[in-house]
C-alpha cells in the first residue's frame, strides 16, 4: 500500500515537472485518474493476440490500466515524445514496446521498430489534440485510420467536456462518448469506429 502511495507520488511530481517545462505538450498537469484510466480500458479489443497502440502514455497512468484490464505487456506498443517520460516508462513496463517519437510518424515509427506489425486492434490515445490545430488531428486521425483493423477502435479523451466528438473524429463512426467527472479536469471519453 505504502509502496504503491510512493509510486504515484513520484509519478505526479515527474509529470508536473516534465508540464512545467512544456505545458503545451504535456497538456495536463497531472496523471489521469483511475476513474478515467479505467473508462479508456474497457474498450480493448477481445482479440487478445491484437496489438493495442497507446499515443501519449505519460508516466504509464492509462498503460497501467490496459495491463490491470488484461492487456498482455508484450502487445502494447507507446509512442512518447518526452525522452524523459519513456525512459520512466521502459522501467515501469519492461515487456512492453516503448518508442520515443511523435505519434503523428506512428506509421514510420511502426515500420522502424516492430515491422511485424501491419495493424492494430485499438488505438488508446491521449494527446492533447485541442492544443494542436484542427487541420493536424485531421492527419492524426488519417493515420490512426490508416494502422486500425477493420471495425478497429480509436480511444481518446478529452477536457472539452461538452463537445460530442473530438478534434479529428468526424470520419468514424461514434461508438460511445462519457464524461468522467473524476479527474481533474473532468474529462470526455469518446470511442471511435473505423
Ligand atoms: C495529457 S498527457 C497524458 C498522459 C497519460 N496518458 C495520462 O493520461 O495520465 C499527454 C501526453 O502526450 C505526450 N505527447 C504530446 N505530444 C505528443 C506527440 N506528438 N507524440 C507523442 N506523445 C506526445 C505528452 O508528452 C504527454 O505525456
Amino acid at each position: 500500500m505504502a509502496k504503491k502511495f510512493i509510486a504515484a507520488l513520484s509519478d505526479s511530481s515527474l509529470f508536473l515537472r516534465e508540464w512545467l517545462a512544456n505545458p503545451q505538450r504535456t497538456g495536463s498537469v497531472a496523471p489521469s485518474s483511475p476513474m478515467l484510466t479505467s473508462a479508456m480500458a474497457r474498450w480493448l479489443p477481445r482479440d487478445s493476440d491484437s496489438y493495442v497502440l497507446e499515443l501519449g502514455p505519460g508516466t504509464g497512468a492509462v498503460t497501467d490500466a490496459l495491463l490491470k484490464r488484461g492487456l498482455r505487456e508484450d502487445r502494447l506498443v507507446a509512442i512518447e515524445h518526452n525522452p524523459a517520460l519513456a525512459c520512466h516508462l521502459r522501467k515501469r513496463f519492461p515487456l512492453a514496446h516503448i518508442i520515443t517519437g511523435d505519434a503523428w510518424q506512428m506509421d514510420e515509427l511502426l515500420r522502424e521498430h516492430i515491422p511485424a506489425i501491419e495493424s492494430v486492434g485499438a488505438v488508446i490515445s491521449s494527446l492533447p489534440l485541442l492544443n494542436f490545430p484542427k487541420a493536424q488531428a485531421d492527419a492524426l486521425a488519417q493515420k490512426i485510420r490508416g494502422i486500425l483493423e477493420p471495425r478497429g477502435r480509436w480511444v481518446q479523451y478529452s477536457y472539452h467536456i461538452t463537445q460530442g466528438r473530438c478534434r479529428g473524429g468526424d470520419d468514424f463512426r461514434l461508438l460511445a462518448s462519457k464524461i468522467v467527472w473524476l479527474n481533474f479536469p473532468p474529462a470526455r471519453v469518446h470511442v471511435f469506429q473505423k
